[in-house]
Formats: structure tokens, C-alpha cells, sequence
């Protein structure tokens, strides 16, 4: 099929590259001329495993294709998706302006039916509005085009995006139209493998269905923390009770894992964005402010337990810190628990050797050249010397970690564990106090 993207952000880019490597002709659309540049080189703006080979190999083949033409967008694609940027806004809620201007520019160059596609994580409401701008620019034209919008939400994983879209768990499409039904199960067929994986509900539910899954987990993971924090005060050790509970098929073992609070750029904007509609709708989301408070507490934790474990004096010391990125294989840093910890110790009055192995140029960007962070080459270095470690994200190289070589070079032999990496027992026998999530270590 001839497919067409608006958006070559996260989502964007790992559905256009997915969906031309399964067959498709697929034109990317951006209006930021550098960003297509470096893509027509091959550069890719994000660091995705698996990615990069995908957007060269076909674009090689001709199957994928970036420009900054929208009217050829437009013309390109039977079916349009929009997959632009929805950030939050102060007051929490989603900004759709990208949206909405994508939706103009469909407008006006539609010459003939196409089915266009809210990918973006949008309002409920938002497949209507989408509709009723093209509808209103194609009036002023004094067209009568058709076209049918549909919500096709993304649920895509960073660090393993690539794999989530090939192994989609459930596409779900929200229209009430036949041909849409059809069109979409054609784009998506190749990911059907062994039973239709493709969902069609009604628009609205649609757009609920992607903030309801993301407020689930998020809700999994501060509750988690809240037991992690009670366990602590009574002394047992959260990661038994976690293996206890998630044996419980109706519980799982997915997303049950205390740590230093969830980052990023979908659960915290998506949690506070569904809590705003609800409010604004005259519906007291309890639970959801729940929800962001705990997060918002949990980030403060890490801080929390170095200050315990260094007596409350950060001042003139240098704390080594292990991962930045908010989770394992991705640079990004939004979010990130790391940076309220970074914050917190600079404004202690204390120095920070940091070490990520993705998001060193990320971390660059937001905070620059400062005397009181050092970018370190690697884990050893930024620990060397330094008065205590704090972990905050689980990249597999920190899980295997030489004690005996911390308790000799740390200026003092103490370890916080935000990700809960290792054996308790193991490192105190090494001669090392450690403060981890959960594990029985009051505060
Ligand atoms: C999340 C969802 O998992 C995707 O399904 C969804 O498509 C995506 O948001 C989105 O809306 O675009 P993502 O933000 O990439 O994906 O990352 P997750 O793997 O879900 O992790 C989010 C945060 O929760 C991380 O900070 C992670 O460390 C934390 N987390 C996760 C925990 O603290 N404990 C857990 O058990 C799991």
C-alpha cells in the first residue's frame, strides 16, 4: 500500500520503518528541514536498537521515502497517519496544535478519499476535531472529498519499539466505518501472524483505551513503590513479596518492579493529561492524583537515602552516579528520576561523576558544560574516588558489579540502588552499606 506519516519523531519513525520493512511504500513527512536532511543520510535523531538498519535498508530499497512536502504527503498516502507531537501543557493537559495543523494541511491538498489516522497519544474527542478541520478547510475550498478518520493508537515500548511494532500484542483501530476496517486491516495484515491481532472498537473508546493502559501500568508501579516504602518501615524485603505476588496470574510479574519512580515521555504526561480531562469533565480522579503524587515522592527517594547514608552532608562531596536515561536502552532523558536526584544534589551544594552508556550527549544538552557535573568515559571512572554511588537505571552492565573494587576505590563504600540490582546480603558481606528500594532499610 502507499502509506503516508506527518511526523518522524519516536512514533513516526518506528511505524514508517516498520511499515515499509514489511512491504509498504511509505513517505515521512516533517516540517523540520534538518531533521529530514539528516534522515535522507541516514542519521537517525533517536537512539532505537534495531532502527537505524531498518531506516537504511529501505530506504535503499525506495520503500521509505523523507520530505518535507506535505502536498505530496498528502497525495502519496491512501492511508495518512498523524503522528506528530502532543506535549503537555502547563496545566497538564495534551497541546494538539501539531495535530491540528497536520490536519489542515490534509485539508488542503486532499484531492481524492484517503483514511486518515490519529497515531498521536490525542484527547478523547480528537478523531471528531481532526475531522471537523478538514471538513471546515475542504468547505472554504468548496470541495466534497471524501475521507474517514479513524484512532489508531501506538503502544510501543522505548528500548524496544522495533520489536513491539513487529509483535504488536493488539492493533486496535476505533472507527465505525467498513472501508477504514478494511484499509487498515490490509496495512496491518503482515503482522497478523497467527490470529488477527487487529481490534476495532468505537472512536472514543479507542482514544481512551491508550491513556487507560498507560494509567494501569503507571498505577502497577506506584503501587509497587507505596508497598516498597511500607515494607521498609516493617522490615521485609519488597523484591520476596514482589515474586509472591506476581505468581498470581491475576497479577503478573509485568510492571511490578519498585525503583525510583517512572520517567519518560508517556507515563507522567498521560497520567496527569487523563487526570486534567477528568477534572475538567467534574470527575475527582482520585486515584490517578494518587498515582503522580507517589511518583513524584518515589523520584525524591534516591536523594533521600544518600543523605542518610552521607549524615546529611552533600556539600563539597561528589556522588557517582550509574545510568541517566529513564530506563534501559533508550538516550532519553525526559522525565528521568536521575535528573531530580542530579538537581537535588547540586542544590546540597554537592558535585556529581556521572555514566550512561547512551545518554551522555542527551544529559550535555539539558544541563551543558557546568563545574559541578563530570561526564565520565565509563562506570569505573565515574566511581573512582567518588563519596557514594547511586544507581538509577538498570542497564544490564551495571548488574554485574566488581565490590571489592568499589569498597577499595569509593572514598566511602556506599551504594544506593534505585533499580534494586543486587543482592543485598552479597554486598554488605563485601563490607559495603547498601540502601536499595524496599529491601528491609528504613529510612
Ligand atoms: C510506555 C508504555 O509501556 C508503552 O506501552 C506505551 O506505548 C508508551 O509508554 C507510550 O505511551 O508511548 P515507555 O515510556 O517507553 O512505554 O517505557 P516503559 O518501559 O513503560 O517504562 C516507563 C517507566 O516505568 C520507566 O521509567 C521504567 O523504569 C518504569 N518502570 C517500569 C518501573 O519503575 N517499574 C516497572 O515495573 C516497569
Amino acid at each position: 500500500m502507499q502509506l503516508t506519516i506527518f511526523g518522524t519523531g519516536y512514533v513516526g519513525l518506528v511505524t514508517a520503518a516498520c511499515l515499509s520493512d514489511v512491504g509498504h511504500n511509505v513517505a515521512c513527512i516533517d516540517i523540520d528541514a534538518s531533521r529530514i536532511a539528516a534522515l535522507n543520510e541516514g542519521k537517525i535523531p533517536i537512539y532505537e536498537p534495531g532502527l537505524k538498519e531498518l531506516v537504511i535498508r529501505n530506504a535503499e530499497a525506495k520503500r521509505l521515502s523523507f520530505s518535507t512536502d506535505s502536498a505530496h504527503g498528502v497525495r502519496h498516502g491512501e492511508i495518512i497517519f498523524i503522528a506528530v507531537g502532543t506535549p503537555a501543557m502547563e496545566d497538564g493537559s495534551a497541546d494538539v496544535r501539531y495535530v491540528q495543523a497536520v490536519a489542515d494541511t490534509i485539508g488542503k491538498h486532499i484531492e481524492s478519499y484517503k483514511v486518515i489516522v490519529n497515531k498521536s497519544t490525542v484527547p478523547v474527542g480528537s478523531a471528531e476535531m481532526v475531522d471537523a478541520r478538514i471538513r471546515a478547510v475542504l468547505n472554504a475550498r468548496g470541495s466534497n472529498v471524501e475521507f474517514d478518520v479513524c484512532s489508531n493508537p501506538e503502544f510501543l515500548k522505548e528500548g524496544s519499539a522495533v520489536e513491539d511494532f513487529m509483535r504488536p500484542a493488539r492493533i486496535i483501530v476505533g472507527t465505525s466505518s467498513q472501508r477504514v476496517r478494511e484499509a487498515m486491516q490490509e496495512c496491518y495484515a503482515p503482522y497478523n501472524r497467527n490470529h488477527d491481532k487487529l481490534m476495532t472498537m468505537d472512536v472514543r473508546a479507542a482514544e481512551l483505551t491508550k491513556y487507560a493502559a498507560n494509567a494501569m501500568l503507571a498505577t502497577k508501579i506506584s503501587f509497587m513503590n507505596e508497598i516498597a516504602n511500607i515494607a521498609e518501615h516493617l522490615g521485609a524485603d519488597i523484591e520476596q513479596v514482589r515474586r509472591g505476588i506476581g505468581s498470581d496470574p491475576r497479577i503478573g510479574y509485568h510492571f511490578i518492579y519498585p525503583g525510583a519512580g517512572y520517567g519518560g515521555s508517556c507515563f507522567p504526561k498521560d497520567v496527569r493529561a487523563l487526570a486534567k480531562v477528568a477534572h475538567d469533565h467534574g470527575h475527582q480522579p482520585e486515584l490517578l492524583d494518587a498515582v503522580e503524587s507517589v511518583n513524584e515522592r518515589q523520584k525524591d527517594q534516591l536523594f533521600a537515602k544518600l543523605s542518610l547514608a552521607l549524615d546529611g552532608e552533600i556539600k563539597g562531596r561528589r556522588i557517582a552516579v550509574w545510568g541517566l536515561a529513564f530506563k534501559p536502552n533508550t538516550d532519553d532523558m525526559r522525565e528521568a528520576p536521575s535528573r531530580a536526584l542530579l538537581e537535588s544534589i547540586w542544590a546540597a551544594g554537592g558535585t556529581v561523576s556521572a555514566f550512561d552508556p547512551e545518554s551522555m550527549d542527551e544529559t550535555r544538552k539539558i544541563y551543558g558544560e557546568r563545574a559541578d557535573l563530570v561526564l565520565a568515559k565509563n562506570a569505573d571512572e565515574a566511581a573512582k574516588g567518588a563519596d557514594a554511588l547511586v544507581i538509577c537505571t538498570e542497564w544490564k552492565q551495571f548488574r554485574v558489579a566488581d565490590f571489592e573494587w568499589l569498597r577499595q576505590n569509593l572514598r566511602n563504600p556506599i551504594i544506593v540502588d534505585g533499580r534494586n540490582l543486587y543482592d543485598p546480603e552479597r554486598v554488605r558481606q563485601q563490607g559495603l552499606l547498601y540502601l536499595a528500594i524496599g529491601r528491609g532499610d528504613s529510612l
